[in-house]
């Protein structure tokens, strides 16, 4: 439900902003010139990814949380060798569709379990008639970034257990920088990253049959340095009541939202939240600016 929409700090859960819309939008920021993460991260693999697959292992059963389009996947596919089956689990059923269709015309022989299910709350992965050889967890995107830092510490514990001993974890993490080039990131000129936060609100709206007024707030978002973290907020442009179901809920002017962090990393910070976890760090690939990273972690 609206978790914490009354608390003291009004938020949202995450999987209100991916609608049909909000994926559709979310795939446009990925393509502004600002939003250097995708493209940055995507290169990282496309240069390395065979020495990545070799790392994971023959025979491995993959797992990918929030595989969206696939893209990504299709690389890591193309080269991992034997691979038993994939799993990918993803929010969006239209997306887990059509990324399953494409992945079963692509490799016929290899068994694709899709899970549609929001991986932040209770989801199963399915039996398989077989142990395979190791299990290993795609996560790209730097959306280990997007959990509240307690919650992705028990998600990478989660991850863990879910791999198993000898397994593994390919994962995508952000990395600190300057705060003008962050912010620009998640703040497009164009700005399509708040078109994508305000429909959150109109699909709270169809959800929860509540009467949010998007023009009565705005995004705002910004670096937090200390904290080294994103912060993305709507901001109530006035003094306003909101109906969800049949609380009333006030806003006060100004009052702030918070929709999502998006946490960045140093190489030594990712490497001892790893660690909390279960993880060692196996190897770290960076682009020539180092913008981004792409990890491969083992469990310790
Ligand atoms: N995990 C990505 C990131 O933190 C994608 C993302 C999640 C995002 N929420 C977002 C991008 C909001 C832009 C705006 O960057």
């Amino acid at each position: 439900m609206l978790a914490g929409l009354n608390a003291p700090h009004k938020s949202i859960p995450t999987w209100l902003l991916y609608d049909a819309r909000g994926m559709e939008l979310f795939e446009a920021i990925c393509q502004t010139d600002e939003y250097y993460l995708t493209r940055t991260e995507l290169s990282i693999l496309r240069e390395n990814i065979q020495e990545m697959a070799d790392l994971i292992g023959p025979e491995t059963l993959l797992i990918e949380y929030g595989s969206g389009t696939g893209q990504k996947t299709q690389l890591l596919l193309d080269h991992l060798k034997e691979p038993v089956a994939y799993i990918p689990i993803e929010i969006s059923r239209e997306a887990l569709r059509q990324a399953t269709k494409e992945l079963c015309e692509r490799y016929p022989t290899l068994p694709v379990l899709p899970v549609c299910a929001d991986y932040t709350s209770h989801y199963e992965l399915p039996e398989l008639p077989f142990e395979p050889a190791r299990r290993a967890v795609f996560f790209p995107g730097s959306t280990i970034g997007n959990f509240e830092p307690e919650e992705a510490k028990n998600f990478m514990s989660h991850i863990a257990e879910a791999v198993g001993k000898g397994g593994s974890v390919l994962v995508g993490v952000d990395l600190h920088k300057d705060a003008e080039t962050l912010e620009k990131a998640y703040d497009d000129a164009a700005g399509i990253t708040a078109e994508f936060e305000l429909n959150a609100l109109e699909h709270i709206n169809r959800e929860f049959d509540a009467n949010f007024r998007r023009d009565r707030f705005e995004y705002r978002s910004f670096y937090n340095r200390e904290l080294q973290r994103i912060e993305m907020y709507l901001v109530s442009r006035e003094r306003q009541n909101v109906r969800v179901d049949r609380t009333e809920i006030e806003f006060a002017e100004g009052e702030h939202i918070l929709t999502e962090y998006s946490q960045k990393f140093t190489i030594e910070g990712f490497r001892s939240f790893a660690a909390e976890a279960g993880f060692s760090v196996g190897r770290v690939w960076l682009d020539d600016r180092s913008l981004f990273s792409v990890q491969y972690l083992e469990r310790a």
